[in-house]
């Protein structure tokens, strides 16, 4: 059985999705009882119960410090030994993202999984497009950007859930894998010219201070803040080939998912 955590997350539940097109037993986690999902919250250890999981897909519980992290992550990987997972599939960060705020916590774990009992596949995830297209703003009618010329090599959550899926229906082909699923670079000038609207280019320093009076958690105007610097600088741009080699196909149009993630935050006319 393919256990699936997080699934009622927008990642966990695209894997579910996937995987119930393909011919294998498959159910999900998550921290509230949902439906027929299990219930396990990584913050609580004695929650996280894989008896009869053959192949767990552990999808990453960030959005926290990361110590907080770091110990759920710990916890779901300290659970799949004692309970003899067979494989674990880890939702992992792009391997150019050493720069981002959130990449420790990434490396940690798959440090963790290395040297665990277990058997594993790593799948370094690039950046979300629509992320991408949520970090753009808006000053009127004209789009603001701080990723200057940079470009990111963004992805489609179905893209990665489904690569997730192809993985997880046959683990053993994948096993001591590392992939670096990345996808088409998008730029915020092709966004504006998307949505045929003009594009102002912000400093860093003048996005920094509009995070800090959005009323975010302490953790994430600095995490945020490594995105729009790791993609103005070019340090996320390079497109790779193993997201296609998985999908057995060309990734899907990432600029679409950017713009309408934009224009969802539009004001309105
Ligand atoms: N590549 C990117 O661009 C990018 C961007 C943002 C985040 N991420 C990472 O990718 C993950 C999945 O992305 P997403 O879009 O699906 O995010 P999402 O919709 O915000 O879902 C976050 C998931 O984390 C799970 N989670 C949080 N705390 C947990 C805990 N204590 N125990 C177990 N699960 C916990 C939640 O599970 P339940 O609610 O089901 O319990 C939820 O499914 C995120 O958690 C984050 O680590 C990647």
């Amino acid at each position: 059985m393919i256990l699936v955590t997080g699934a009622s997350g927008k990642l966990g539940r695209a894997i579910l999705s996937a995987l119930s097109h393909r011919d294998v037993v498959a159910a999900g986690s998550s921290r509230a009882a949902r439906g027929s999902l299990r219930v396990i919250d990584f913050d609580e250890p004695r929650s996280i119960s894989l008896s009869g999981v053959d192949t767990l897909v552990l999808v990453s519980a960030g959005e926290a410090e990361d110590d907080v992290v770091i110990a759920r992550h710990d916890a779901a990987i300290t659970a799949a030994e004692r309970d003899g997972v067979g494989h674990v599939v880890y939702t992992s960060l792009t391997s150019a993202g050493d720069h981002l705020g959130f990449a420790l916590a990434h490396r940690w774990t798959e440090r963790r999984l290395e040297q665990s009992t277990l058997s594993w596949t790593i799948l370094r995830n690039g950046l979300y497009a629509d992320l991408f297209g949520s970090l753009l703003g808006w000053s009127g009618n004209r789009l603001t950007s701080a990723f200057g010329d940079g470009a990111l090599a963004a992805v489609r959550r179905e893209d990665l859930a489904e690569a997730a899926a192809v993985v997880a229906e046959a683990p053993h082909r994948h096993e001591g894998r590392i992939y670096d699923l990345v996808g088409t670079p998008v730029t915020a000038a092709e966004v504006a010219e998307r949505l045929g609207v003009p594009l102002v280019d912000v400093t860093l320093d003048r996005r920094r201070q509009e995070l800090d009076r959005a009323g975010l958690k302490p953790f994430q105007p600095a995490m945020l803040m490594s995105i729009h610097t790791s993609v103005r600088h070019g340090f996320l741009d390079t497109p790779g080939p193993d997201l296609g080699h998985l999908l057995g196909r060309e990734p899907g149009d990432t600029l679409a998912v950017a713009a309408a993630a934009a224009q969802a935050s539009a004001p309105a006319a």
